[in-house]
């Protein structure tokens, strides 16, 4: 990549940047996929110097290896700006200017907006208002990185989407989810379209169920304003469990590019069914842990989710009743994301009278990556008698080389152009067509807000309500890759 590139952060100072933008960078550059001639500019609130800010960032950075740190700080420039009240936004303009001055020719500009999602519109427009849309002359247009999550309900969305396009065009807007970002999440193409054995039983004719959850053991840590705001469904859901159900659920794309692919994935997620109220009561689950009024920056009186679970279907012949089971939730016992999916039993007449089992596909995103495949086989012995057994690929054995960290993935796909690992405006209006009625019914109570104990699986209502299907929780039972 030999063409300059500038950076510019707006909310420099916060978790996202510290925990993945400026690591993502740095890792970038520790590999030599930044271009020779890059600046970062540091844009937030704290009016910190430079030299403070270049200092103070790598005490927070979580990275193991600093070494090298102060070469690669040396291109980071701390401003002091509001990018929501529009103050200061001349310094970041002259900054640009004086650097491509500097360097006697355009940069690529990239504005990665990491600041909290409710100013998002305020700080397209102020981009705009400052000109700063507009690119250098014979320059490269600037890009611009949207976070998740894309406004909190359809008509928020809608209105982001119209101040974005007011000043970039759809190929200069990045709306991320790093969720496809994942070295995982990619394999999920491989898998189902690079190996003919599985598109042929890829459907409600052989598949009975799938489960597709994101669990953390962390709390909202220092997130609270942020998080009290937004809640389970509005920060992982709407975007990563429902990006991970249209990749697992997707006709093949006809090549590997953005346009085919955010075609079929938006086929899927047009396709899934807008819970009726009765659904919303027996289909989705709303909890919070115990102890979560006790952190930082939380209203005392709070009825934020940090567990949410719906249950979904794809209204198309592939899918028509197959149920999706989508959970995620903060403070639970373990750190796991997985899709599995569960095949139909079939009556053996063979194995009459014995306990069969149903085989299951795991994709299994972190941690332990891979793919597993449960069978039953034979247990050793003198009777036939059917045991489950799992037959693995895990990304640990087979190959040694390390997985990229999906931010420096998709930085990188931003600097060279690339939007297949993009969201797409339409697929993400229509998330919030799902997401919207069940948000509504929840603020009515219409399902009353339960509790669960850190360091569980989550709330009893969400054992009670697979229960009722006649269905178990498969993960983390069938967690594979423990090596
Ligand atoms: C983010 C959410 O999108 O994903 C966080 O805002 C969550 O609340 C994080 O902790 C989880 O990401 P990962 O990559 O650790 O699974």
């Amino acid at each position: 990549m030999a063409n300059p590139v500038i950076f510019v952060i707006f909310g420099a100072t916060g978790n996202l940047a510290k925990k993945r933008i400026f690591p993502a960078l740095f890792a970038l550059w520790k590999q030599n996929l930044l271009p020779p001639k890059f600046k970062i500019a540091a844009a937030a609130r704290t009016p910190f110097t430079n030299q403070v800010f270049r200092k103070i960032l790598p005490q927070h950075l979580e990275i193991e290896n600093k070494e090298r740190w102060d070469e690669f700080a040396a291109n980071i420039d701390y401003l002091p700006l509001d990018v929501a009240r529009d103050f200061n936004l001349k310094d970041l303009s002259l900054f640009l200017d004086d650097f491509e001055k500097s360097l006697g020719s355009c940069a690529q500009r990239i504005f990665y907006m990491a600041v909290a999602p409710d100013i998002f519109e305020k700080a397209v427009d102020t981009l705009g208002k400052n000109n700063l849309h507009q690119n250098c002359a014979h320059g490269k247009k600037p890009r611009i990185i949207i976070e998740k999550p894309f406004g909190r309900d359809l008509k928020s969305a809608q209105s982001l989407n119209v101040s974005l396009i007011k000043y970039f065009a759809q190929n200069q807007i990045y709306r991320i989810d790093h969720y496809l970002g994942k070295e995982t999440v990619q394999n999920i193409f491989a898998f189902r379209f690079a190996n003919e054995i599985f598109e042929p039983i890829w459907s409600n004719q052989y598949i009975e169920s799938v489960q597709v959850t994101t669990a953390e053991a962390i709390g909202v840590e220092t997130r609270g304003e942020f998080y009290d705001k937004t809640g389970a469904m509005r920060d992982i859901l709407q975007n990563h469990l429902i990006q991970l159900m249209a990749l697992v659920a997707m006709d093949a794309p006809e090549k590997f590019e953005a346009a085919s692919i955010n075609a079929k994935k938006l086929g899927i997620i047009k396709s899934i069914r807008k819970l009726s109220a009765s659904e919303i009561k027996t289909g989705t689950v709303r909890a919070q842990y115990e102890g979560y009024l006790l952190e930082e920056k939380i209203s005392p009186d709070s009825q934020t989710e940090t567990y949410a679970l719906t249950k979904l279907f794809i209204d198309t012949p592939r899918w028509q009743g197959v149920p999706f089971y989508l959970r995620t939730g903060k403070k639970l016992e373990g750190k796991v994301t997985s899709i599995i999916i569960q095949f139909k039993e079939k009556d053996h007449k063979l194995f009459e009278g014995q306990k069969t089992f149903p085989n299951h596909i795991t994709i299994q995103i972190q941690p332990n990556e891979g793919i597993g495949v449960q069978l039953a086989a034979k247990k050793p012995g003198l009777s036939m008698e059917l045991e489950p057994v799992d037959m693995e690929f895990c990304y640990k054995t087979s190959f040694d080389t390390p997985q990229p960290e999906a931010y420096e993935r998709l930085l990188l796909d931003v600097m060279l152009g690339d939007q297949s690992l993009f969201m797409s405006e339409e697929a993400i209006e229509e998330a919030w067509k799902i997401i919207d009625p069940i948000e509504e019914a929840w603020n009515k109570n219409l399902v009353p807000l339960t509790t669960y104990k850190p360091g569980t699986w989550g709330p009893k209502t969400a054992d009670d309500l697979i229960k009722k299907d006649g269905r178990r929780w498969l993960a983390p039972i069938l967690t594979i890759c423990k090596i």
